[in-house]
């Protein structure tokens, strides 16, 4: 797995070194959501909230999935996170940790933070990474996507102490957005 993501970071950086023009252009390679502003502050979400916000926020990710799981079992998000690290035939095999540093670092990187984060594990991990890779197999439906979205990660965000305001504004675009979401459903 470290291999992959490894190897699109590299991928990524070539990619970067080849096409990207001058420096300027190079250090300010930011994700989708780096454009958009927060009602709260008119800075986009990784400005306005930084790194420790988005680490509680992950880190409540995954205590609601947790939760949803055990209250609904498959029901509302079918069964793909239940063969984490099990070994069963899933995209990337990850381990639970490796796959929160992982989508910790994505989304740094998707709301205008840095390209890498080191978690809280100690480890480094990419944000660019690519989704339709991320979810191969999983068969992930329109509805559990939309369940996902609404009753695991809004919840997250406003546990966390993000305003309503602030995930229309400067969170929600990026999730609803279609294309973003066929690269994850379907696959
Ligand atoms: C905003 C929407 C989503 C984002 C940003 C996202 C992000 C990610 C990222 C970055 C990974 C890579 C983790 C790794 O490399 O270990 C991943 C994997 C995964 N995602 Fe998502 N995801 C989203 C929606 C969903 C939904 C709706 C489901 C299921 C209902 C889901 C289930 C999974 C599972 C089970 C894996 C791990 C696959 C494996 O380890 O092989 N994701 N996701």
């Amino acid at each position: 797995m470290s291999r992959r993501i490894s190897t699109v970071g590299l991928s990524f950086m070539i990619l970067c070194s080849q096409a990207c023009g001058s420096d300027t252009e190079k250090s300010s390679a930011k994700g989708p959501g780096a454009a958009l502003k927060c009602t709260s502050s008119g800075k986009n979400a990784f400005d306005t909230f930084g790194t420790t916000a988005f680490v509680a926020v992950n880190e409540a990710i995954f205590a609601n999935v947790g939760s949803e799981v055990t209250a609904n079992g498959t029901t509302n998000l079918g069964d793909s996170f239940t063969k984490i690290g099990t070994g069963a035939p899933a995209s990337t095999g990850d381990d639970a940790a490796t796959f929160k540093g992982q989508l910790a670092a994505f989304l740094v990187y998707a709301y205008g933070g840095p390209s890498s984060i080191t978690y809280t594990d100690g480890k480094m991990y990419l944000g660019p990474q690519d989704m339709v890779s991320a979810h191969l197999g999983l068969g992930i439906t329109s509805s559990q996507y939309d369940y996902f979205i609404a009753s695991v990660v809004v919840p997250a965000l406003t546990s966390s102490g993000v305003s309503a305001a602030d995930v229309s504004s400067c969170f929600a675009p990026i999730v609803t957005d279609a294309a973003f979401k066929a690269s994850i459903v379907g696959h």
